[in-house]
């Protein structure tokens, strides 16, 4: 059967295995998905290694995702202008093409499973990194009104913003310069995994917006818990975006879109 694999470092506790050997399952594919702890500095051995021993496609994590862009031959639109790939699939030809699936895993968990749509919408995004960098481009294909992003280090902001010079407004800023009010906030930071939150406004919030945040654990967020105590109509964890951006790499590697929902659920239930 095929092979595919995630690499990162650190990369145990990736639940991506378990995600693609359900959508392997349930359409009937052939394939196998191990995960492989690469070290620092040794990206590029490791993934010849894995080709030359019959892979067919990589996920590429955290901290390897600006590597794997230099290592492909192509990459897609959305990976070039968000500065990273998480996919990559090697071609029969020996070329590697390249793509970034976790802008449309975070559109389409926010669309399709929670019927959060962004057009037309003021859109508010905390932080500033790859993480950031990389769904921006799925985010302003949607076509909301505006496009917010809030910054601990405010100059990082305003350059990713104007990095999209897009059809409608991108701006950074800092924190302090946060006096409007979204209808929906996004947190890209990585503040929560050390159970920090980036210093909020009390009057960010439309009524009924929507929170999401990118990250999940077995128990609310941080951000989560921030956008309950403000009224959020929905205050959303980042589980549904990990599901759908792996089944956008899915359809790239076979061609194929699983459907989600029981996977979401089954992950949901395993973090119970
Ligand atoms: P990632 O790949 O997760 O995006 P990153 O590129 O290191 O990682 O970016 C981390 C983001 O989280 C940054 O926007 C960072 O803010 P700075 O650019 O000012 O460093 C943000 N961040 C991390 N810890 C934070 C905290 N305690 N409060 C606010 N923002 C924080």
């Amino acid at each position: 059967s095929d092979r595919y694999a995630v690499m990162g470092n650190p990369v145990a506790h990736s639940k991506s295995p378990q995600i693609h050997q359900l959508f392997a399952e349930q359409t009937g594919q052939a394939l196998s998905y191990e995960k492989i702890l690469v070290p620092l500095g040794e990206f590029q051995q490791a993934l010849e290694a894995f080709r030359d021993s019959g892979g067919k496609g990589l996920n590429i994590t955290v901290p390897f995702k600006q590597d794997a862009r230099e290592v492909a031959h192509s990459v897609s639109e959305r990976a070039r202008a968000g500065g990273a790939v998480n996919t990559l699939l090697f071609e029969s030809n020996g070329r590697i093409f390249g793509d970034n699936t976790d802008g449309t895993g975070l559109v389409r968990d926010l669309r399709n499973n929670h019927a959060v749509h962004l057009a037309g919408k003021r859109i508010l995004i905390l932080g500033a990194g790859g993480a950031v960098r990389g769904v921006l481009p799925a985010l302003l294909g949607e076509l909301p009104e505006s496009i917010t992003i809030a910054n601990r280090t405010e100059t990082k902001a305003i350059e990713l913003a104007a990095l999209f010079n897009a059809k409608l407004p991108v701006k950074g800023c800092g924190y302090d310069a946060l006096g409007e009010r979204f209808d929906i906030v996004i947190n890209g930071t990585s503040a929560g995994l050390t159970g920090e939150l980036p210093p909020l406004p009390h009057t960010l919030l439309r009524e009924g917006a929507s929170c999401y945040d990118m990250v999940y654990g077995d128990i609310p967020t941080v951000f989560q818990q921030w956008a309950l105590e403000h009224d959020a109509a929905l205050a959303l964890d980042g589980l549904g975006m990990l599901v759908e951006q792996a089944a956008e790499s899915f359809f790239i590697w076979r061609g194929i879109s699983p459907d989600t929902a029981p996977v979401i659920e089954v992950l949901r239930q395993a973090m119970a």
